[in-house]
């Protein structure tokens, strides 16, 4: 297919179905040299190796001698899975031990010991398995494939400000789906009357918002302002008639931290509401979200219980959705696969258009 083609009614049926081999590995090789989140810190004990996935990459994940690491889960010798290993301590240095035949390897991805080997023999130095940067932040465990990250983390300030109440959500399954789109779903705000009727939106009013949107550094930001139902999400329910309110007038501020994570800052009289969703890019079709949820009014810690179940129903109402959309990945912009329509789709076209100068979306 060639940019500018004429846009037909029905667009090709391969390419809506699945994407070629191409396009996975062109999706693989663009979001490498970014952070993403694999594993929440909490789920990772001393001792233990997790295994994650990122990008089609199986990765052992380990503590070694206090420091998370991120090792090729794939053993040099035989390609075991050193993830169904253990962590061994030699001479006080923490190393991953392959179950099959004892290889071991420290941090750097080095082998440090092959019980095998004949004496007087040193260990080659091509026992060695690949090692990824690896730090933590809000929470998670963060990975980069890449040598050097496009951009760093994205922020979250209310993380770490105490005037806020942080809930956090984790799914016990993976979203049958691409991380992009999983970010474009909860930047795109149009569907709110369809999927989130009487919630976060109204069908008797579904006119699209003035969008405002632009970059700034790492960010693609979106701006406009709206009127939604009172709810926890855009009220304190607690204040004298609030639920009697019909609409309530709010400004969102959406901040993508390209190309993976989101923050959506819902402003209202009640305060500051705000979304934020990491996305794991296990496989091209496969993705683990990490949510968190930040309030600054309705404080009490017994309150948090119904801002979890608000936003899992309002998570359950996406997830069918997001995971009937073919393609998997996003198609490159403005091909014959997809119909955006300007201006009501314009945020999501801008996002569209820099993840391909980020080479994540290529045409093939
Ligand atoms: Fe890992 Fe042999 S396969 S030690
Ligand atoms: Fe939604």
């Amino acid at each position: 297919m060639t940019l500018n083609a004429p846009i037909t009614d029905t667009p090709p049926a391969a390419e809506v179905e699945r994407p070629t081999a191409q396009a996975i590995s062109n999706f693989y090789e663009g979001m490498r040299p970014f952070w993403h989140p694999v594993l929440r810190e909490a789920d990772l004990s001393e001792r233990k190796i997790v295994r994650v996935e990122l990008l089609g990459v199986g990765i052992a994940l380990a503590r070694l001698n206090g420091e998370v690491r991120a090792l090729r889960d794939l053993c040099r010798h035989f390609q075991a899975q050193l993830s169904l290993g253990e962590i061994i301590d030699l001479d006080g240095k923490d190393l991953v031990m392959c179950p099959y035949h004892g290889w071991s390897y420290g941090g750097d991805g080095q082998c440090e010991r092959i019980p095998q080997l004949v004496a007087g023999r040193k260990i080659p130095p091509s026992a060695k398995v690949d090692s990824y940067r690896v730090t933590t932040r809000y929470g998670l465990i963060w990975v980069c494939l890449a040598e050097q990250p496009h951009f760093d983390i994205p922020d979250y300030p209310e993380w770490l400000d105490n005037s806020y109440r942080t809930v956090t959500m984790v799914e016990d399954e993976v979203t049958r789906t691409s991380s992009t789109r999983m970010i474009m779903g909860t930047l795109d705000d149009t569907h709110f009357p369809w999927v989130h009727e009487g919630i976060l939106g109204t069908r008797d009013d579904p006119s699209p918002p003035e969008h405002k949107v632009w970059r700034e550094g790492q960010y693609l930001v979106l701006q406009y302002e709206a009127e939604q139902p009172p709810n926890i999400a855009t009220t304190d329910m607690s204040a004298d008639g609030a639920a009697a309110q019909e609409k309530v007038k709010l400004v969102y501020t959406d901040y993508v931290g390209m190309p993976n994570v989101i923050r959506l800052v819902k402003d209202s009289v009640a305060g500051r509401y705000v979304v934020w969703l990491a996305t794991c890019p296990n496989a091209y079709n496969r993705t683990t979200n990490f949510w968190a949820f930040s309030r600054n009014y309705d404080m009490q810690p017994d309150r948090d219980h119904a801002y979890e179940e608000f936003s899992a129903h309002v998570r359950s109402q996406d997830r069918p959705i997001l995971e009937s959309q073919r393609p998997w990945l996003i198609p490159p912009f403005w091909s014959q696969v997809e119909l955006p329509l300007g201006p009501a789709d314009k945020p999501l076209m801008e996002f569209q258009k820099w993840l391909e100068e980020l080479g994540i979306v290529t045409q093939i």
